[in-house]
């Protein structure tokens, strides 16, 4: 059998183990070259069925830029961005297609015997919301390849009402991944990211407590100073991020989205 040459994988695992977020830009502008880029690859990710259903909102202007620092939990860096995209799971696009193409209208419905429109459930949300953050991901590795550094901003599904009137969301969306970019200030080291319980073989497997006294062990080691006593950072993540202010809103937020996802359509 012919041996297939092997490709060369350095430079793009080297761009992904490089990568870390950037919340601090350089005064640089990004090029008309760069922003292309980084939305071809975005278009060039997987899509299930190659719907594509997602939208990506191309946010430049910087009155839109500071809205969306305050919304999203007031993190002032994503004014300073240069740019911001927004990816948004789309279904609305389709059920604009189906009704264009006729397939709500009677006679459709008689010839094909299909039932007449249905609003979007959970497994319409499960292959959407995948196709928008993979594409998301794939622009922020090409964001990499092409010298710019970006962040995610998962605060975008806060504020649903908000949010959905600043960007002009119709039902059967909902805004799952805000990246920012720009020319990072300086390098930064890669951060830590803990391995511990990760990847398990075969089926799932619920740790127990030496597994745990592992990936504590793991992460106070890596985010020392700041974790000075064991299992400081599990109990930081826990007042910090799952009791806080901003998950509650988030999790109100997101029961305003699903609404507006499965919003039953008028015939
Ligand atoms: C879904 C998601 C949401 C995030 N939201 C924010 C955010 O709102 N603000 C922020 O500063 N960083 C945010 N981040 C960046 C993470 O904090 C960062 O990826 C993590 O600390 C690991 O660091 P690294 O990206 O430098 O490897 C988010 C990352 C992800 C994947």
């Amino acid at each position: 059998m012919a041996e297939i040459a092997a490709a060369a994988p350095a430079p793009m695992l080297d761009l992904i183990d490089r990568r870390s977020s950037t919340r601090k830009f350089a005064d640089v502008a990004i090029t008309d070259e760069q922003r292309a880029a980084v939305l071809h690859a975005a278009t060039r990710a997987p899509s299930a069925g190659a719907m594509m259903m997602y939208s990506i909102i191309d946010i430049q202007r910087q009155e839109t830029l500071d809205r969306l620092s305050v919304l999203c939990d007031n993190q002032p860096f994503i004014a300073k961005a240069k740019w911001a995209l927004v990816f948004v799971v789309d279904y609305c696009k389709w059920i604009d297609l189906f009704e264009h193409a006729g397939c709500f209208a009677d006679e459709f419905v008689q010839k094909t015997g299909r039932s007449a429109r249905r609003t979007c459930g959970l497994g319409d949300f499960a292959i959407a919301a995948q196709d928008a953050v993979i594409a998301a991901q794939t622009a922020v590795i090409a964001a990499e390849a092409v010298g710019l550094g970006s962040c995610y901003i998962g605060d975008i599904v806060e504020n649903a009402e908000e949010v959905g009137k600043l960007l002009g969301l119709p039902a059967h969306t909902m805004p799952l991944s805000m990246l920012v970019f720009g020319v990072p200030h300086k390098e930064r080291p890669a951060t830590p990211h803990p391995v511990e319980n990760l990847v398990m073989s075969e089926r799932y497997r619920r740790a127990d407590a030496a597994i745990m006294d592992a990936q504590i062990a793991e992460m106070d080691a890596m985010f020392r100073p700041h974790a000075t006593e064991a299992g400081a950072r599990v109990v930081d993540i826990y007042t910090r991020k799952h009791t806080s202010d901003f998950m509650a809103e988030m999790n109100r937020s997101m029961e305003q989205w699903f609404a507006n996802w499965s919003a039953e359509e008028k015939a």
